[in-house]
């Protein structure tokens, strides 16, 4: 395998970023995942509007041109030989000695590419059979809005899934509001039929796959609603499923032990995964 860091292809095994990186001291630093489907990267100018954005909320300014991390991209793809899989990017503030403020101006950003195939079967095993998921008191900063690489309170809540069974943590604010999962967004389907996730004003990630998943559900005839819901709703709604670059969508069967639906993934989850990747190609 071989991965990109900052101007150079190296073996996987090998690359290495600096002990002063300021991703790895402050996390000061930004990352994307994006999906590869049959070869195309699915929702790349969205990924790295998403990118932009992050970037100059934080002042970061961008390691090199658009035009010229494409081209990176594409090149550790096929380094890689992946055409069914993901690629991660990370972007840092650079090497500096340790200090919170800002380095000097005209430290370069660090940049990293890696890609890796994709377990189809084990995808493939969660769609047929659903995920199980846990809630969780929200604990993070209120700038979730950033697509940072400080994901600890995501890695506890993952953890504490895992050890309880589960697949996905979803956060739950104080007023019992469900936010977004450690590494998804979260829908449900209610009684009528109607798609629900919360909006992304504020509070929750804007995944790039809920974007797209809202232009994949009109053609459906599908109507969606971006309002917060509680937890007794998530818990007693249709169907439940979360959506990220890494999983597109994953059907939710249980919540905290608690049945979701009939406990099997729903249909209305399963065809919006079927059309997703017609639109978003
Ligand atoms: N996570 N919310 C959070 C907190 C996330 O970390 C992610 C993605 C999403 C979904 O965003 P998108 O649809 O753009 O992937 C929502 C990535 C995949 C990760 O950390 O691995």
């Amino acid at each position: 395998r071989t991965a990109y860091v900052n101007g150079a292809y190296v073996p996987h095994s090998e690359a290495a970023i600096h002990v002063e990186d300021r991703g790895f001291q402050f996390a000061d630093g930004v990352y994307e995942v994006c999906e590869v489907r049959h070869g195309v990267i699915v929702d790349l100018s969205r990924h790295l509007d998403r990118l932009d954005r992050s970037l100059s909320e934080l002042r970061i300014s961008w390691p090199m041109s658009r035009a010229a991390l494409i081209h990176i991209i594409r090149e550790v793809l096929r380094r890689n030989r992946v055409s069914n899989g993901l690629f991660y990017l990370q972007v840092t503030r650079g090497v500096a000695r340790r200090d919170h403020v800002f380095p000097a101006k005209g430290t370069p950003p660090s940049i990293v590419v890696t890609a890796k195939r994709t377990d189809a079967a084990a995808i493939a095993r969660k769609n047929a059979v659903g995920i199980a998921a846990i809630t969780v008191p929200e604990n993070r900063w209120d700038r979730v809005d950033i697509k940072t690489v400080g994901l600890l309170p995501n890695v506890l809540a993952r953890q504490r899934a895992k050890e309880l069974g589960a697949q996905e943590a979803i956060f739950v604010d104080a007023d019992g509001m469900v936010k977004e999962g450690a590494a998804t967004n979260v829908w449900i389907v209610d009684g009528e039929g109607m798609l629900r996730t919360r909006p992304a004003e504020h509070g929750i990630l804007r995944g790039i796959t809920r974007t797209t998943l809202m232009d994949v559900a009109k053609p459906l005839g599908l109507t969606i609603e971006e309002r917060a819901f509680s937890v007794e709703e998530m818990l007693g709604a249709r169907e439940v499923f979360v959506t990220a670059a890494t999983s597109i969508c994953f059907p939710v069967v249980s919540i905290d032990g608690k049945t979701i639906g009939n406990g099997h993934p729903g249909s209305i989850a399963q065809n919006i995964r079927e059309a997703f990747f017609d639109v978003a190609e």
